[in-house]
């Protein structure tokens, strides 16, 4: 075999493998699962379904009535595109089980575009049985239309975010009146799990869900919204519990859900007043855990904040009360869009060889959630509850990472961009191997350095000294 070629590949293969470790093992979350899927699945409850089969009525003809059909829905929406044109675009992002589209409104003064602003999303009628929320995001969108230009906060909104407002993700849920989808899968039950394997395979999920992974991963969505019925209460991650029990259970960014969860709770008439929830606010795991929810999913993956919000404590009240919850509402989700203009530190980050955007990764000290900047423009948003001090890092690789310690003063938020030098050649491994904090690496890593040497060292002295008859044996002893 040819030396100087098993040598070439020798060395590429060695750092292709030595780079292929991200220093993230916290991220690695999920250790301790049972090892086959009966045994968890046994001894597990799906709390938030136990609550449903307590009281499995029936939906009446008469409690339907003046609520929007499907079809309805989906002429709004499309009158809605035509009607305000200038803030807004419409789009689908796929179909139910049933092939109903799945419609999206875009609400921005650049409907459509990128721009180094927040997105935030709405999503409505997850579970079928739960149409309030599908008829409060219509009653939104029409108020933001309506109040452009004419109401500091509309205003605000339209150009300083991208609001994305999906009023259905479960349309045929809805038209059969059940929780789950047309295929009996409660959708919320249905993402991938940090903690126990249940929706791993990818050929068993539903469209729906597939539907708003792929969105997710289109889009880089800052925070977002799920409208739910049947209590009052906003609820933040994480919703399951590593040990299965109800018991409060802290994600890393607490503060800041908790935060932003209480301006949801006190902008509303009356949910802060909850005999049952301290502050109208309340962590899933604490309430009931469950898992493949949506929330924990948008979190952990893409670094998306999401709150679960319970806006009536019944799930189909007669039409006649919309008006009145819209009104509840109104301006907690206003407000929870406006905040995350408040709650963050955002920017842009740039290569200081090329000057164009980078897609680098915003790390805060301590925590181990990535916040990715967007392809096109290196833009990226990373909320933060205010009056702390922060050490943010811009990471990217075949750059020098940087860090600036940053304050958040209250109510303002911060702008902090970065430009990111470029690594020399064989600079990214001697950085990995700095900054990895992962034991499991770090031995591979020194191995890896040390026959990359040893291997370099070998080939120079062969060429330089005319050692050719003494180095032969020991090369036939390694290879
Ligand atoms: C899964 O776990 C259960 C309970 O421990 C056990 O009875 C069963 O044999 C296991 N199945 C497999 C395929 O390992
Ligand atoms: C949208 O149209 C209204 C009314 O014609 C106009 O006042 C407003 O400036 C337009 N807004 C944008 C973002 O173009
Ligand atoms: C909030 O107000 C509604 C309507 O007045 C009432 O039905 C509900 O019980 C109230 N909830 C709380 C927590 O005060
Ligand atoms: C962020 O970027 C890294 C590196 O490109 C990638 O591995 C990771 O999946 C991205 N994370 C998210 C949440 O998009
Ligand atoms: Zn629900």
């Amino acid at each position: 075999m040819d030396w100087n070629l098993l040598r070439r590949l020798f060395l590429i293969g060695a750092l292709i493998f030595s780079t292929s470790f991200p220093p993230s093992p916290a991220l690695a979350r999920g250790g301790d699962r049972p090892s086959n899927r009966t045994e968890w699945r046994d001894g597990l409850v799906f709390g938030r379904q136990l609550f449903e089969e307590e009281n499995p009525s029936r939906i009446t003809d008469d409690q339907i009535r003046g609520y929007m059909t499907n079809s309805e829905l989906e002429g709004f929406v499309k009158d809605f595109g035509q009607r305000c044109r200038n803030i807004s675009t419409i789009y689908s992002i796929g179909r139910s089980v049933r092939g109903i589209p799945l419609w999206v409104i875009e609400i921005s003064d650049k409907p459509g575009e990128e721009e180094p602003e927040p997105s935030f999303k709405f999503i409505a009628n997850m579970h079928g049985d739960e149409p309030v929320g599908r008829e409060l995001l219509v009653r939104l969108a029409n108020w933001l239309c309506d109040n452009y230009l004419k109401d500091p906060l509309a205003t605000t909104i339209v150009e300083n975010v991208h609001l994305h407002i999906l009023p259905t993700m479960n349309p045929d849920g809805f038209s059969l009146r059940t929780r789950e989808n047309a295929n009996n899968v409660d959708l919320n039950r249905d993402f991938p799990d940090q903690f126990f394997p249940v929706n791993d395979i990818v050929d068993t999920r539903q469209p729906e869900t597939k539907a708003i992974i792929t969105w997710m991963k289109e889009k880089y969505f800052t925070a977002s919204a799920s409208l739910h019925g049947g209590a009052l209460v906003v609820n933040y991650p994480w919703d399951g519990s590593k040990d299965t029990r109800k018991h409060y259970y802290e994600c890393p960014d607490d503060k800041t859900f908790r935060y932003l969860a209480q301006i949801y709770s006190h902008s509303h008439h009356n949910m802060s007043l909850s005999s049952e929830f301290r502050d109208g606010i309340t962590n899933g795991a604490d309430w009931y855990p469950i898992y493949g929810g949506m929330q924990d999913w948008n979190y952990i993956h893409e670094g998306c904040f999401e709150w679960t919000v319970e806006i009536s404590d019944l799930k189909w009240p007669k039409a006649t009360e919309l008006p009145k919850l819209w009104e509840y509402n109104r301006l907690s989700m206003l407000n929870i869009v406006a905040s995350i203009l408040k709650t963050r530190v955002h920017g842009r980050i740039f290569s200081s060889s090329t000057g164009h955007p980078l897609p680098a990764s915003v790390l805060i000290k301590g925590n181990p959630i990535k916040i990715n900047a967007t392809t096109k423009l290196g833009s990226y948003h990373r909320l933060l509850v205010p009056g702390e001090s922060y050490q943010i890092t811009a990471a990217m690789s075949g750059f020098q990472s940087k860090t600036t310690e940053i304050h958040l003063r209250g109510n303002k938020g911060a702008s902090l961009d970065f430009i990111l030098d470029p690594l020399e050649e064989e600079a990214p491994l001697m950085n990995n191997l700095k900054n990895c904090d992962c034991d499991y690496a770090i031995g591979l890593h020194i191995f890896l350095v040390f026959c990359v040497f040893f291997l370099f060292m070998f080939y120079f002295f062969r060429k330089k000294l005319p050692f050719k008859s003494f180095i032969r044996p020991i090369k036939t002893s390694i290879v």
